[in-house]
């Protein structure tokens, strides 16, 4: 006789263009495999999904991060980690040094190291310190935005490719990276745009006149408050997002103010294609 093993997972959509809360699960103890898998696929259906009220150490976060892939290490460095997987996103200093990267500064639309040929594919995010104001993280479903172009602006983004460029030029690799501007998910099958104001330079193939004009047009159709879920951070929230699907920017917050946050990132060796 086999016994039907009840899911305690409940799934509360946001009611937004995107994100789902899930509830009933401890990040601390073990997730059945008929739990992970309703996990992921909310993970697919709402692209960005959180657990609030959890109380993770950084190796509960980086073996949660493994039911979606391989966690490793940043690419960027950062000192003195006795998890390498876990790349701390704060403002906060210590004996004069950043405890962390990213400071407080706003940061705008993204799809996370879109500069890599192989770039971010999931992310995980805790919440170890918030700042009283700002600091809040907004998400847009990218591929709403980009069914919501018109055939006109879709028939001139096909088959186009963008060169994306982190800011600080030392974090680059050594190639010119660039991506399809739309790009379709390995695993729905959908198109999604996958272009944004922070780390893409610009369109291949056309003028960089008429590269900055469509850049200019997409980048105020991603801004729609329409496409957008805004997650307002409370302690202990572990927020998960696909990057293949998704886009999001961080608000400023005073510099006066403490912000830590623990981030882990999946890489999955994929290259992006349209
Ligand atoms: C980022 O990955 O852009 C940082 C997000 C955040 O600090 O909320």
């Amino acid at each position: 006789m086999t016994t039907a093993v009840q899911s305690s997972i409940i799934i509360v959509p946001t009611g937004y263009a995107l994100g789902a809360e899930i509830q009933g699960v401890d990040l601390r103890s073990p997730i059945s495999e008929a739990d992970v898998a309703q996990i992921r696929q909310a993970l697919l259906d709402y692209m960005v999904i959180f657990f609030r009220d959890q109380q993770i150490s950084e190796q509960q976060q980086v073996e949660f991060t493994r039911h979606f892939g391989i966690p490793i290490e940043h690419v960027r460095e950062q000192r003195d980690r006795p998890i390498k997987e876990i790349f701390v996103i704060s403002n906060v200093k210590e004996n004069g040094e950043p405890i962390g990267a990213l400071g407080n500064d706003e940061i705008s639309y993204h799809s996370d190291l879109s500069y890599m040929r192989k770039p971010g594919t999931i992310s995980t995010l805790y919440a170890v310190e918030i700042p009283s104001t700002g600091g809040q993280t907004e998400w847009v479903n990218c591929y709403a935005i980009y069914e919501s172009l018109s055939d006109e602006m879709k028939t001139r983004l096909k088959g186009k490719r963008a060169v994306h460029r982190h800011y600080v030029e030392s974090q680059n690799p050594q190639e010119l990276v660039d991506q399809p501007v739309v790009r379709r998910h390995p695993q729905t099958n959908k198109p999604s745009l996958f272009v944004g104001p922070h780390l893409t330079k610009n369109i291949l193939g056309v003028s960089q006149e008429e590269s900055d004009a469509i850049l200019k047009e997409l980048n105020e159709v991603i801004h729609q408050p329409r496409f957008a879920y805004r997650h307002h951070w409370r302690v202990g929230d572990l927020l998960v997002w696909d990057n293949r699907a998704t886009m999001h920017r961080r608000e400023p917050f005073p510099a006066t103010e403490r912000r830590i946050m623990k981030r882990t990132q999946i890489f999955n060796d994929e290259i992006p294609y349209e």
